[in-house]
């Protein structure tokens, strides 16, 4: 670990926090392959000033493989997180000292990344006798889109990752309960394996929204997953298989087909996302209808993650909100995907309403490969997309 990291300097090392004055977050994310550092400002009016963000992608180290290698990312985040912490506290102007907290991811993720941040961050947090808040990364996610946009709770969110999809009521800082999720593969991880078949290569999202440009969305009907399913689960292993079914009968598909392909996947894609939140939008309706409480509950919608830097899945969860008359809420693209910003961002949010851990806690936590944001509701306990790489 470098020395800069540790040195002691800037202002006094004393510990300060609350909500009624500015506070300086550094926040560190190595759950999945981008070692990412920021440095945010939570105003003592409840805003956020984004100082430095700086996200080291590693796709060129996995690229030979088609997918993510655990211990490749592991290596990866040693070699770069220090550099990247380090330029990223220059950019920000901030010295160590004046810090008053440092927060890092302590999963869900791969955990030897975890490790990783989590094990410099609590360094840096006792070199300089700061506070170390362990985030959980879907919470990062859940409360990404307060950075940058007026997002006042309570909020539908729908979570859309690599590892993760989620609907989930957000009622508040470390209020969440889960409306429902995938039972089988994640969001993200359909564009990751619908790219490997089509051979576009990754990070699969960006490469099929690319290639779906100039193909045709209505050319293969691929299907609705859960059509007749009641509640507001997802399933994308269905839409992988009708794409692979699709390709395989063309034999040796043209660009033209791969273009097809692609818009037609992101649509069926897009469309399932939109129909499963319909539901939880209802259902959301119906619970405050019976607490009567319909008239001063805001509909509001937040989209969070990866998944939610597309533009085909955005103009469909705007079309349903406009038809919903909800509103919709969703973060630059550079913080949809996995950031240090929303990392640093939720650190400060616990911090400022008190449910940060304490020193000894925070210290003693260990790095944790699952780590679910809101329990399933009783009695379905099944699934969560957490198998791909990004789980
Ligand atoms: O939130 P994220 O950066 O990492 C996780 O926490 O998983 O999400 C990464 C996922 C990947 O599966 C990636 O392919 C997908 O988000 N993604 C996209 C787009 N950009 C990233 N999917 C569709 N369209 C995009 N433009
Ligand atoms: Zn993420």
């Amino acid at each position: 670990m470098s020395a800069h990291l540790l040195s002691a300097g800037g202002v006094s090392g004393e510990t300060r926090h609350g909500a009624l004055r500015d506070m300086f977050v550094l926040g560190v994310e190595t759950s999945c392959d981008d070692t990412a550092a920021a440095v945010v400002r939570r105003r003592a009016d409840g805003g956020c000033d984004i100082l430095a963000n700086r996200v080291w992608a590693q796709h060129e180290d996995h690229a030979a493989y088609g997918g993510v290698v655990p211990e490749i990312a592991a290596r990866s985040h040693v070699e770069r997180l220090d550099r990247t912490v380090i330029d990223t506290i220059a950019d920000s102007g901030v010295a160590f000292g004046d810090l008053d907290a440092v927060a890092a991811t302590a999963g869900p993720g791969l955990v030897g990344g975890v490790m990783v941040g989590l094990t410099t961050a609590k360094a840096i947090a006792l070199a300089h006798s700061k506070r170390l808040v362990p985030v959980n990364h879907l919470e990062g996610h859940a409360l990404s889109a307060r950075m940058t946009e007026a997002a006042p709770f309570p909020y539908l969110l729908l979570l859309i990752s690599g590892g993760h999809t989620q609907l989930i009521s957000v009622d508040g800082v470390g209020a969440y309960r889960r409306l429902g999720s995938t039972i089988d593969d994640a969001a993200g991880e359909s564009f990751d394996k619908t790219a490997k078949l089509l051979g576009l290569g990754q990070p699969g999202g960006p490469r099929v929204e690319a290639a779906a440009v100039g193909g045709r969305r209505d050319r293969f009907a691929f299907p609705k997953p859960l059509d007749k399913r009641e509640g507001c689960d997802f399933s994308f292993s269905g839409l992988k298989t009708a794409v692979r079914d699709a390709a395989a009968g063309l034999g040796a598909p043209t660009g033209q087909d791969i273009a097809d392909l692609a818009a037609s996947f992101q649509f069926a894609a897009a469309r399932h996302l939109a129909m499963r939140t319909e539901k939880a939008m209802t259902m959301v309706e119906d619970a405050r209808a019976q607490d009567k409480q319909e008239e001063a509950a805001p509909r509001r919608l937040v989209v969070a993650g990866g998944v939610a830097a597309n533009c085909a899945v955005k103009s469909m969860l705007d079309e349903l909100c406009r038809r919903r008359g909800w509103a919709m809420v969703v973060p630059p693209p550079k913080y949809c995907t996995d950031n240090g910003a929303m990392i640093a961002w939720a650190g400060a949010e616990r911090l400022a309403a008190g449910l940060a851990p304490p020193h000894d806690a925070a210290m003693a936590l260990a790095p944790r490969a699952r780590w679910p944001l809101a329990p399933p509701p009783a009695g379905r306990e099944i699934g969560g997309g957490r198998k791909g790489p990004k789980a």
